[in-house]
């Protein structure tokens, strides 16, 4: 971590259709929060970029389906998002939304760069139509069967059965969202960002220079590159969206996923002047925290629109999170099987780093996870209030009862308070090498050792008995009790940030730094 200057990290940007949910969670807000903490502890120079993503035909869908329009879909989610996230304590510096003027401005800019270099393929095709509604019928306004598994409700970007990713025109009798009918074929004129084109680049950047990405990540890269990249339309005819900048385009609008990832541009703007030096200087280092379904549209295809575009950075790094499923099933909005974060909110209030602690805990790094609430109640019971609540409560108690709640100055050290100190700050180290390797569910079981670690100390030196015989001996076991625990303000500070905070209260050291 030295040939960088700052670190920009992105947090994918939520569909405005709906609240966001403990896979969200797990998969993308808590681990990027916990990273963004880390690094303003260690003094780093970061943004962490959020915000919603207000486009996509599942918004307008519900409009129609509510009778209002998809601006009032999104006010209401963007504004329960917002919300929900920051009494969770996701440290955003900015959430912003894709509704915003600022946004249409910065992408529609970013489309128009590509446009005058010549960097699309302009393309008529036949596409569905809906005679009835006199509408284009892009990707969820059209569902029928999926070729490759025979899952009839499979839409027209993608099956959610086999998560083939799909075109309209390959659905096996396609029917319209919007009437039922069979839509017809009609042409239509479109822009295309040839992917095919940066293969060979993608290949050498992605493949040799980033064989450090987590093997998921890579793994996905590598096979959609091997499978041959195809052109991808970049617009649509859809009346919800950015319209496209052209004149010949009217009623034409940017595909969500066009617009969507330059919604962290906009957002970037939206929050300092500055803005270019987090997206083009060189000594920035870019991060997107994404989950599984969002590998390709940020390995592949936002890097290529930003080197088509060519003055912005390309990431880094794209640390992506596998999915968490809920008591063994798929987390589904459709079918509201999912734990709403506004409403573990309302229902625990006071409880928001336990929350964040079973999920890290748990986080699908490496594979699909599951969250159940036995293994919330054992995590809560077990570890937060067994392990580490047990630890920090008698060294604080024992503190305040011998030597009047203030720190006592330590004595000669003997082997098993050497050792400890010792092990605390390999435990630091560990808990640093984890942190910037994206591993997080290390990271925090390392933390936790430190409360063992802790807990073990006082059940060998028995405070409680010495100070019958020895004040002076207590007074230097206490001493190393307390430097666990505040150490343990630091190491945990990105994981459980309200219950740090509280800890730091009653220890009055105010605000370390990591190296502290
Ligand atoms: O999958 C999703 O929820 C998308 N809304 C993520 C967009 S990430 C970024 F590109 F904005
Ligand atoms: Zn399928």
């Amino acid at each position: 971590m030295t040939d960088f200057k700052r670190t920009l990290i992105t947090s994918a940007l939520p569909y405005a259709n709906g609240p966001v949910h403990i896979g969200h969670l797990a998969g993308v807000y808590v681990p990027a929060d916990i990273y963004a903490r880390y690094l303003r502890l260690k003094g780093e120079e970061v943004l962490f970029i959020g915000g919603s993503d207000e486009h996509g035909v599942p918004i307008t869908l519900k409009a129609r389906n509510a009778g209002i329009t998809p601006q009032d879909v999104v006010d209401k989610y963007h504004a329960m998002i917002k919300d929900s996230f920051q009494r969770l304590g996701i440290s955003f510096d900015v959430y912003s939304r894709t509704s915003a003027p600022i946004h249409y401005e910065t992408a529609s800019q970013f489309f128009r760069n590509l446009y005058d270099g010549g960097k699309f393929v302009e393309k008529t095709t036949a596409q569905y139509f809906d005679e009835e509604t006199g509408q284009f019928l892009a990707d969820r306004y059209i569902v029928g069967t999926c070729p490759k598994c025979g899952f009839e409700k499979a839409y027209g970007d993608q099956c959610e059965s086999c998560g083939t990713s799909l075109s309209p025109t390959e659905l096996i009798t396609p029917r319209s969202m919007l009437s039922g009918n069979t839509p017809v074929l009609k042409e239509t004129k479109h822009w295309y960002l040839p992917l095919d084109q940066y293969e060979p680049w993608l290949r050498e950047w992605i493949l040799e220079g980033h064989k450090e990405w987590k093997s998921n990540v890579y793994g996905q890269c590598k096979s959609w590159i091997d499978s041959g990249l195809q052109p991808r339309a970049v617009t649509r005819d859809l009346d919800w969206g950015v319209p496209v900048p052209l004149d010949e385009a009217q009623g034409k609008v940017l595909y969500v996923w066009f617009d969507a990832p330059i919604g962290y541009i906009s957002a970037t703007r939206e929050l300092t002047p500055e803005w270019e030096k987090w997206w083009k200087e060189r000594d920035t280092r870019m991060l997107h925290f994404i989950g599984k379904d969002n590998i390709v549209f940020h390995c592949i295809i936002f890097p290529a629109m930003l080197k088509a575009e060519g003055s912005y950075n390309l990431p880094d790094n794209v640390p992506a999170n596998e999915f968490l499923n809920l008591e063994g099933d798929k987390i589904s909005t459709s079918r509201n099987w999912a734990v709403w974060l506004h409403e573990y909110l309302e229902e625990f209030p006071g409880k928001e780093d336990v929350l964040k602690y079973v999920l890290t805990a748990n986080a699908p790094e490496t594979k699909d996870n599951d969250f159940t609430w036995k293994d919330f109640q054992t995590r809560n019971n077990s570890e937060l209030v067994a392990i580490l609540g047990n630890f920090v409560n008698r060294a604080l108690v024992l503190t305040e009862k011998y030597f009047e709640a203030t720190v006592p100055a330590a004595g000669a050290f003997t082997e098993n308070d050497r050792q400890t100190l010792e092990t605390l700050s390999v435990l630091k180290g560990e808990i640093e090498k984890s942190l910037n390797s994206f591993r997080f569910r290390e990271a925090l079981k390392n933390g936790m050792d430190m409360a063992r670690l802790g807990n073990k100390y006082l059940a060998d030196e028995e405070p409680w008995k010495v100070i019958k015989s020895d004040q002076e001996r207590v007074k230097t076991i206490l001493y190393v009790s307390l430097q666990v625990t505040a150490n343990l303000t630091i190491a945990l500070e990105p994981f459980l940030p309200f219950s740090m905070e509280k800890l730091r209260g009653f220890l009055n050291t105010g605000r370390l730094g990591w190296d502290q």
